[in-house]
Parts: structure tokens; sequence; C-alpha cells
């Protein structure tokens, strides 16, 4: 245990560097704590404090109720100079929400001083309740210092708060707002939370053509390992219809089922596919797939959107979609296994890609019978029949 987590544990507090500016630690869970660090800052008791972590994972493991596209915002925008408001509808950390325990404030940051910490804090900045925030240690009133059980100096820090972002309408809207600005702007949170989280049909085939340079022989695999004679094709993530148009070509008579998070992908895909498109479902692919049993499952580009643990989940999923006989073709990004091999352009956060192996191991524990089909570079189709 660090000596920041044993004077967090006995209910002390810490004067630490942040990744913004000089901030207090206690332990969330304990009243007393959290009694002497708002008395040490003068902070009026009635005003909530966001809790900290040290790592992404272990936020997102504590606060199980968070929905997958949320989990995805959080991805993209930490660690980093943001506190986050998220639902809290468990009333985690209800000591550190006070008016509304329905609200977390959340905030993980990366600090070298504070690597692999794995106990949450309550924290606030260390100031006196309405003062300037310290960008350094001399900047810290006196009695703060004094009053601290353990100082941590980081040096000079780049002295601006975080901003807060309210995230709370994003799983059902995708709607975010600024309650406070500061050290991540506008423009920079709506490009992590905006622009890269939706394909926009218009520039899609562009895009692809721009980032991917193996794309249509990508989709050439996909299309060889799905094979002829289909009658029904599962297409999840189908964007504007790509993958599926080919798979028509070979199985003309097929009715396809596209699932996408985004109406104007599907939009395309359905102006595209006409008739053939049989259903179309907005909708992520870590909620339940749409039912029925397909001969063909089929996911181009998408499956890399999901952490492992929506992965695995997924698999065992399409395996109950798939009619006796059928197959599931992936054809996806990944993560090879030389290095000098990964040339996708890829975005922290939204893409999330895994090697083969791994993936060859959660479809066997899915209870299928995986084998690689085709690999270059990062680019890999994976074919997975029921055993
Ligand atoms: C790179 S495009 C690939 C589209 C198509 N499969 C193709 O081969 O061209 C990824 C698509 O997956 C969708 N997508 C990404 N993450 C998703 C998720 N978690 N659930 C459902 N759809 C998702 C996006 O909206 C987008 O249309």
């Amino acid at each position: 245990m660090s000596s920041f987590e044993a004077v967090i544990d006995a209910g002390g507090v810490v004067l630490f560097p942040s990744d913004t500016v000089y901030g207090l630690a206690c332990d969330p869970g304990s009243q007393a704590a959290i009694d002497r660090l708002y008395a040490l800052k003068r902070r009026p008791p009635e005003k909530a404090a966001a809790v900290m972590f040290f790592e992404l994972e272990a936020a997102l493991q504590a606060l199980t109720e968070l929905g997958p596209r949320t989990r995805q915002a959080l991805r993209a925008l930490m660690p980093g100079a943001v506190t986050a408001l998220v639902p809290n509808p468990a009333e985690r950390f209800a000591l550190s929400a006070r008016a509304d325990p329905q609200t977390l404030g959340l905030r993980v940051i990366s600090v070298p001083q504070l690597a692999g910490v794995s106990v949450p804090v309550l924290q606030s900045s260390a100031n006196l309740s309405g003062g300037a925030d310290a960008r350094r240690l001399s900047e810290v009133a006196p009695a703060i210092r004094a009053g601290a059980d353990l100082v941590i100096d980081g040096g000079e820090l780049p002295g601006v708060a975080s901003t807060i972002v309210d995230l709370r309408a994003y799983e059902a809207e995708g709607a975010w707002s600024v309650r406070r600005r500061g050290a991540v702007d506008e423009d920079e949170l709506a490009r992590r939370l905006g622009g890269r989280f939706r394909f926009d049909p218009a520039s899609y085939g562009a895009m692809v053509a721009d980032t991917l340079p193996g794309y249509d022989e990508l989709q050439a695999q996909v299309a060889l390992a799905a094979g002829g004679g289909a009658r029904t094709i599962l297409d999840l993530g189908i964007g504007t219809g790509e993958a599926a148009a080919r798979l028509l070509e070979q199985n003309p008579r097929a009715l396809v089922t596209g699932v996408d998070e985004s109406p104007a992908m599907l939009a395309a895909a359905a102006e595209r596919l006409g008739e053939s498109l049989a259903g179309s479902h907005v909708g992520q692919l870590q909620d339940t797939l749409p039912a029925g049993r397909f001969e063909v499952v089929v996911s181009v580009l998408a499956v890399h959107h999901l952490d492992p643990l929506e992965k695995a989940r997924l698999f065992r999923e399409v395996r109950e979609r798939l009619a006796p006989g059928g197959r599931f073709v992936l054809g996806d990004v990944v993560v090879p296994e030389r290095p000098e091999d990964a040339v996708v352009d890829l975005t922290a956060g939204y893409d999330q890609p895994s090697s083969v192996a791994e993936q060859l191991d959660w479809l066997r524990e899915a209870r299928l019978e995986p084998a690689l089909h085709w690999a270059e570079r990062d680019l890999a189709v994976i074919v997975a029949k029921l055993v």
C-alpha cells in the first residue's frame, strides 16, 4: 500500500498534485474524513464533491450501472482534466453527493506520483472555498498545508481546474453540456464526444478509403468467408450496408436484418439495400440482438468498438442467433502480433481492438468453432461455426 493509500485508509486528508491543480483527498466512505476535508478548506457542507479514481478501468468496474454509451464517452474523455456528471441510480458514494445522490461527479486522473493507487477518493481543490486554485504547493493556504496528514509535491501544475461536463442525458439522447468551463475546451469535448462518435453516411466512403487502405480486401474476404446459399443474414453494425451489399451479390435471395446505433447509417443502408433489408434495428451491439435465427451473422469493423467483456458477451449472443449450420463472419481491425503491423488510424477510447487470439478464445468460450480465415497486418477475418 502506498503512503497515499495508507493515509486515506486511516481516515486522513492528503494534499496531492492532480493533472490540473493541487487537490485534497480523503476516503469517500468516511463521514469523519469528509468533515475534516470540508472544514480544512471551509467548504460549505451542502456542496457536493467529485469522486476521483486513478485508473479508468477501476471506475468503470465500480460503476456497473453505467450504460455502454456513457462508458464509451468516459473512455474518450478520461483520464483527463474533465469531471463528468454521470447518473448514479445505485446512489454509490452517497456521502460525496449531498443533495442529489442520483448524480455522481467522476474524475479520473493519471499522474506519476499516484500511479498504481487503486482506491477511489473524495476530492476537492486545495483552496479555501471560493479562493484561487493552487498551481504550486506554495500557493496552498498555510492552514491547509499544515492540516493535511500527507503532502505530496508535484511541482508546478497546469493551474486550470477541470471542465465539468454533464453526461446524464448521454445514454438516452447522446446529449451533453458543459457545467463549468475549465482545462478542456468545448471544441475538444465536441471532437471527442461528437464527430468521432458518429459515423456520417455522406462521408463514410471517403473516410474509410483514407484511413483504411485494406478496406476493399477486407470486404472481399468477408464475402468469401460468408459463402453462398444463405437466406437469412444478420449484419451487426451494418453502417451504410457495404458488407451486406457484397453478401447479397452471392446470396441474392437472402433477407438482411441490420443493427446499428446510428439511425442515419441505417437509413443509408435501407436506401441501398431496398427490399433486401427486411429489418433494421437502431441499437447497440451491447444490447440484446434482434430475435430470430440467421444462417449468416456478419460484422465488419464494428465489434472493435466494444471492450473485451462486451465482445465476449456479444459472441455468446451471436451463438444464440445462429441457425443450425450457420456461421459468424467477423471482419475487423485487430491488435497485430507485431507492433509495426498496427497501421489503421485508431481513436483512443472509441476503437478498442483485440488480438485474433483473444477473439478466438472468446468465440470458443461461446461454444463456437472459430478459425482464422484471413489476416493482413491489423485486419483479420474470423469465421466461427456452430459446433
Ligand atoms: C466502420 S462502420 C462499418 C460499417 C459496415 N459494417 C461496413 O462494413 O462498412 C461501423 C459501424 O458500426 C456502428 N457502431 C459502432 N459502434 C456500435 C455499437 N456499439 N453498437 C452498434 N453499432 C455500432 C457505427 O454506427 C457504424 O455504422
